[in-house]
């Protein structure tokens, strides 16, 4: 059936203004790392970005190895370009990113020129795009010099493949390192992908906020429910049609008793502020303005309503950002310290 558009879909979210930049995003992004693989059925793939962009939600971010395999995501997501999007390019932002392990051998991962501008060109390819909205250099590399990856982003750009770049899980002092190098380019930095949640919060420990705010880069911030420990799907066993139950990323040993007596304390709080326990993590995520968007992960359209619904209420009392404190402790399930330590 022909899709259209919810016509009142700019008034069902907020769009923050990432960095200094010209371009904004809706405070709820969407990524398309698990669910788009050849293990979901393409149907729900096309409910769940149709339901987004019903609400509002205009950015969906990829990567060259999201799947599995490896590239089906930016398959299908290609395909859904051409089936449901066609016409609405315009009122999209795309990314995708460049830096894990794509194909075999020295230039299928980390960040030489070879590497990244191959890839980029691969992404753009299985997506049937001619530019992306954003390239990313997907993860610090310590053997390729800076300049080398960050050179083959502004050629991304120069070239036409992309209009825009970003880093993920680059740490401050990295991050500056980039900011510098593309500046002096003439290709600003546009935004920042780390992880960050309620349960995670190396953003902080790092530093990083503050340099991004200094910076004037915009951010995104990935797993906002930590994988989806943050929601009450996990307070009564691991669901057989959940992510742990999966054998991918999320390990069910991270899932502790410790973590699970945080999950249902928060899940106090939120109802006693009107939300759901994921609305509540997404607006803590958002809350002081520091991070532009949250990037979700979304198994079914209803998850996706449900975390849009986020934006109805981002405000905290100082009171209950300090129960947040006191309730949850870190969590070990930030798997991206590695990159970040470099
Ligand atoms: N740059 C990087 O290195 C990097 C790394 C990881 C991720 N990312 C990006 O960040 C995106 C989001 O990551 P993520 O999927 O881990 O984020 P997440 O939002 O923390 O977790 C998503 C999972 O939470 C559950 N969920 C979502 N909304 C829910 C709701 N309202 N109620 C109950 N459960 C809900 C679902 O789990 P079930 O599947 O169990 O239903 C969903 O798959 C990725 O798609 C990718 O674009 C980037």
């Amino acid at each position: 059936m022909t899709y259209t558009p919810a016509e009142d879909r700019y008034s069902k979210m907020i769009y923050r203004r990432c960095g200094k930049s010209g371009v904004q995003l809706p405070a709820i992004s969407l990524g398309l790392w698990h669910n788009f693989g050849h293990d979901t059925p393409h149907q729900v793939k096309r409910d769940i970005c149709r339901t987004a962009f019903d609400h509002g939600i205009t950015h969906f971010d990829l990567a060259n190895n999201y799947g599995p395999p490896p590239g089906s995501a930016e398959e299908a997501f290609g395909e859904i370009l051409k089936t449901d999007f066609a016409g609405y390019r315009d009122e999209l932002i795309i990314s995708s990113k460049a830096g894990y392990l794509m194909w075999n051998g020295p230039y299928g991962e980390w960040g030489s020129r070879k590497s990244v501008i191959a890839s980029c060109d691969q992404s753009l390819k299985r997506m049937g795009l001619d530019y992306v909205d954003i390239f990313y250099s997907h993860r610090f590399d310590p053997d390729t010099p800076l300049e080398e990856t960050m050179t083959a982003l502004d050629h991304i750009v120069r070239s036409g493949r992309a209009q825009y770049v970003g880093i993920s899980s680059y740490n401050s002092q990295r991050t500056r390192e980039a900011y510098a190098i593309l500046k002096s380019l003439g290709t600003p930095l546009l935004i920042h992908q780390p992880s960050y949640n309620i349960l995670n919060r190396w953003v902080e420990h790092d530093g990083l906020k503050e340099t991004l705010a200094e910076l004037g880069v915009g951010s995104i911030a990935f797993t906002p429910l930590a994988q989806g420990i943050l929601t009450k799907k996990y307070l009564s066993g691991i669901p057989q049609d959940s992510r742990a139950a999966q054998g991918k990323s999320l390990d069910p040993a991270t899932i502790t008793e410790r973590a699970l007596a945080s999950v249902r304390a928060l899940d106090d709080l939120a109802q006693a502020r009107g939300q759901t326990l994921a609305q509540m993590a997404l607006a803590w995520v958002l809350r002081d303005g520091g991070i532009t968007t949250a990037l979700i992960g979304a198994s079914r359209p209803e998850q996706v309503i449900d975390c849009a619904g986020a934006i109805q209420n981002l405000q905290f009392t100082p009171d209950e950002l300090a129960a947040i404190d006191r309730i949850a402790r870190e969590e070990e399930i930030n798997l991206w310290a590695k990159s970040s330590a470099e």
